[in-house]
């Protein structure tokens, strides 16, 4: 009789994590995607490829034989490390790879704001040829100051796309880069300074529990009346029920927004009623090249882990612990 294979269940929507990849894992175990009865799935999933669904307790102790969760992601939020580490399981990400979608998507964000790119389209397809009404002029980026929320891989790369625009750049981060500061003439505040002095704020901040509702009511009315705040991270970051109230009553000129607290956005939400909000629907890292490259990160991790090896690609608080 042969062996039976290790699970891997794959819980995300299959073009995520395409089927060649997907291939290169099927001699060493059963590769299985979520349909239907997820909880009977997992009952015997040795490995979790997981979306964003939240690894806790709770969900651990229904399953009982995982042994990898790999998040198809770069943040981890809603994975209880501290859980897993006493589980027994090791945690996987995808750093790196999706840093330059996300930078990219920031620059969509602030320029389609600043622009007003999706109303320009609406007014090309709908008014211009009636010639009734002007379109809404917008704003250079020239001479403005950009100021970055977290200067990790992702705020970077946002970073090196800058320099050609000719903005003045300012971060905040809990760790100094005099490195990137030097590199890149992007020049280190305090969090009050950016709050302050920005024309444009771009938040670049894990969401931990440091860092949720970092921008609320206070912070806004720091900044000037004229500032646009863009977040591509994760949307408890900003206190929502705060920036809509912001955004109501023009304390802040605008939003650019690929995260939210509640995901998918409820149709209902205020926030997407407002004028001065630009929203896309947390699609930063969604590209065919990026998503690829996720997939193979979290099939290295896996592939690794399935021949009896410490897998590359866990998460920092994982670094030194070996199961
Ligand atoms: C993904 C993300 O959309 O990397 C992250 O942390 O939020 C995004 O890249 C998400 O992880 C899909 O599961």
């Amino acid at each position: 009789m042969t062996a039976m294979k290790p699970k891997v269940l794959v819980s995300y929507k299959s073009d995520n994590f395409p089927e060649d990849v997907a291939d290169k894992l099927r001699p060493l175990a059963d590769v299985v995607r979520v349909s239907g009865d997820y909880p009977e799935q997992l009952r015997d999933a040795v490995v979790l490829l997981a979306a964003g669904e939240k690894v806790n307790e709770g969900f651990l102790a229904k399953a009982p034989k995982l042994k990898l969760v790999a998040r198809f992601g770069v943040g981890y939020d809603a994975v209880d490390v501290d859980a897993c580490t006493r589980h027994g399981v090791y945690v996987c990400h995808t750093p790196d790879v999706l840093s330059d979608a996300v930078a990219d998507l920031t620059w969509a964000l602030i320029l389609g704001w600043m622009r007003h790119i999706p109303e320009a389209d609406r007014y090309t397809r709908e008014e211009w040829g009636k010639k009734q009404k002007g379109f809404p002029f917008g704003w250079d980026m020239g001479g403005k100051t950009l100021g970055f929320l977290g200067l990790g891989r992702i705020g970077v790369e946002a970073a090196k796309r800058g320099r050609g625009f000719g903005v003045r750049m300012i971060y905040y981060d809990v760790v100094r880069r005099p490195d990137i500061e030097a590199q890149y003439g992007i020049t280190y505040v305090t969090f009050e300074e950016l709050l302050r002095t920005s024309d444009i704020i771009s938040v670049h901040v894990p969401l931990l529990p440091t860092t949720r509702g970092m921008l609320s009511t206070k912070q806004f009315q720091m900044m000037k009346r004229t500032a646009l705040v863009v977040n591509t991270s994760r949307g408890p970051v900003i206190d929502q029920k705060a920036l809509t109230e912001a955004l109501k009553a023009k304390t802040i000129a605008g939003a650019a927004l690929d995260v939210f607290e509640v995901e998918p956005t409820p149709l209902t939400e205020e926030l997407l009623k407002l004028e001065n909000v630009l929203v896309t629907p947390h699609m930063a890292s969604a590209t065919w090249e990026t998503r690829r490259k996720m997939a193979e990160r979290c099939a290295e991790s896996i592939k690794a882990f399935l021949e009896g090896k410490r897998p590359p690609f866990t998460v920092p608080e994982q670094k030194n612990v070996t199961f």
